[in-house]
């Protein structure tokens, strides 16, 4: 397997696609296959009893019309939650998708998944290895998957489980020992803010051998130069314009 095997893209939808439809949901994954992403990427939360759910904050409030710490929200009333209404009332009783559920239409509509471990700083020897069983039992494709995370820890985690899963560190700004972090992770890409990016470093990190994804960039406008810096793919709330350019051979 080579690299490029696995990055088969340059187009990722960032929660799904969250400015189609409600974040980390599974309309807001079918929404980023129908906006022509064929990747997507979702946060990964632990919840009580050990519960895997596709969310985003620490606090259910404002995705949810729930309330309180997301980590203490019991997997029976997962389903209880409306998730969509928030966004509009066409999305009214839209679900928090569990982590299994979320691989399953994921895998279903043939698109690859960017899987972000969230929450990890407060529970990272928990989150990891649940995370890491149900991908195990229910992720077979290795070329479709790549996990991040901010916390390098988590990382660390994933690659002593050494089942030779891809990953990608994650950062806002690239820290000075970025090459040390992801060579001691042997990570397959580095995951970073697009809008503090600069030139030299993209270029450091592809000439380090990295693949580069930048979020959340939502026109194309503001990432032009980043392509001839090297960058690989965009994660975005909005597919759309992007994959009109690269189906049209301008990307
Ligand atoms: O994976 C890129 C992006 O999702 C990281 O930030 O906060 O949107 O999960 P956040
Ligand atoms: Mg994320």
């Amino acid at each position: 397997m080579t690299a490029d095997t696995v990055l088969d893209t340059k187009v990722m939808g960032h929660r799904g696609a969250a400015l189609l439809a409600p974040e980390n949901t599974l309309s807001s994954i079918k929404a980023a296959a129908e906006a022509g992403a064929s990747w997507v990427e979702i946060d990964v939360y632990l919840i009580a009893e050990g519960g895997l759910v596709i969310f985003h904050d620490d606090t259910l409030e404002r995705c949810t019309n729930g309330t309180g710490e997301t980590r203490l929200l019991l997997p029976a009333d997962v389903s209880r939650l409306d998730a969509g209404g928030y966004f509009s009332a066409a999305f009214n009783n839209e679900k928090v998708p569990t982590l299994l559920e979320a691989l399953e239409c994921i895998q279903s509509l043939g698109l690859g998944l960017n899987l972000e471990i969230k929450h990890a700083d407060k529970d990272v020897e928990n989150i990891v290895p649940a995370v890491m069983a149900v991908l195990r039992d229910h992720w077979q494709d290795n070329n479709k998957l790549i996990i991040s995370s901010f916390n390098h820890q988590a990382l660390q985690l994933c690659y002593e489980i050494a089942d030779g899963r891809h990953l990608a560190q994650l950062y806002e700004a690239i820290p000075d020992d970025w090459q040390a972090q992801l060579q001691s992770i042997e990570a397959y890409s580095l995951n970073c803010d697009y809008s503090v990016l600069t030139k030299e470093q993209a270029q450091a990190v592809k000439a380090a051998g990295y693949k580069l994804l930048c979020y959340t960039p939502n026109d194309p406008d503001l990432v032009a130069s980043h392509w001839e810096w090297g960058m690989d793919a965009v994660i975005t709330d909005d597919p759309t314009q992007f994959a009109f350019l690269v189906e049209n051979e301008r990307l």
